[in-house]
């Protein structure tokens, strides 16, 4: 069975997606943990919902990001997954932790990347007047949101869209998605390779 470790930050609502696709055999692996940066995550109580174990390491306890960033790896390390899932998790990452993890690591970005790397991709897309936005689906590399793109899930743009119901219906496409393309990781009809 592939285990996952998942890193969040925040609602976790991508993270609950991909416990329910283990859980329904979507995903043919099983999350065996899930650590957040933040203790008021809500996605901590999603997993804890599902007799998932968590651990909270907040970053302010740390003096500087390779400390940090040492202590969630001793704790990823210690379940030995097979994949490291980003599922909004708000942290700049750094060298060491991605090269640790290369071709293991994945994060999901809302937006259609090479666009709008890093914050704020609804409201970016909708000032430059795009008719199309989403999410991607890529491998971790050092440089922020650049590595190799596994897939993406488009939504339109529409005149009434504001960032708020746009981030609604990007996140309900990574729903889909985010599942989708970790099961085709472990059913190794995506493979990493370095570029
Ligand atoms: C998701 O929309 C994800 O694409 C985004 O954060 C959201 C987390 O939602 N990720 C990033 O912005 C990464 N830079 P969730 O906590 O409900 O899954």
């Amino acid at each position: 069975m592939t285990n996952i470790v998942v890193l969040i930050s925040g609602n976790g609502s991508n993270l609950q997606a991909i416990i329910d696709a283990c859980i329904k055999g979507d995903i043919d692996g099983q999350v065996s943990a899930v650590i957040s940066n933040r203790a008021d995550a809500f996605g901590l109580q999603r997993a804890q919902q599902a007799n998932i174990p968590t651990h909270v390491k907040s970053h302010t306890d740390f003096s500087d990001r390779e400390s940090f960033d040492q202590a969630v790896m001793s704790i990823i390390d210690d379940y030995q997954p097979d994949i490291i899932v980003l599922a909004g998790y708000m942290r700049i990452l750094t060298d060491g932790f991605v090269n640790h993890y290369l071709g293991k690591m994945v994060n999901i970005h809302p937006s259609l990347l090479p666009k709008y790397p890093g914050l704020h991709t609804h409201q970016r897309a909708i000032e430059a007047g795009d008719s199309e936005h989403g999410s991607s689906v890529h491998f971790v590399t050092p440089e922020l949101d650049s590595g190799p793109i596994i897939e993406q899930s488009k939504v339109s743009i529409d005149a009434h869209d504001c960032p708020q119901s746009l981030l609604a219906k990007v996140q309900k496409a990574e729903h889909t998605l985010y599942p989708k393309v970790i099961q085709d990781i472990i059913a190794g009809r995506v493979v990493w390779q370095a570029e």
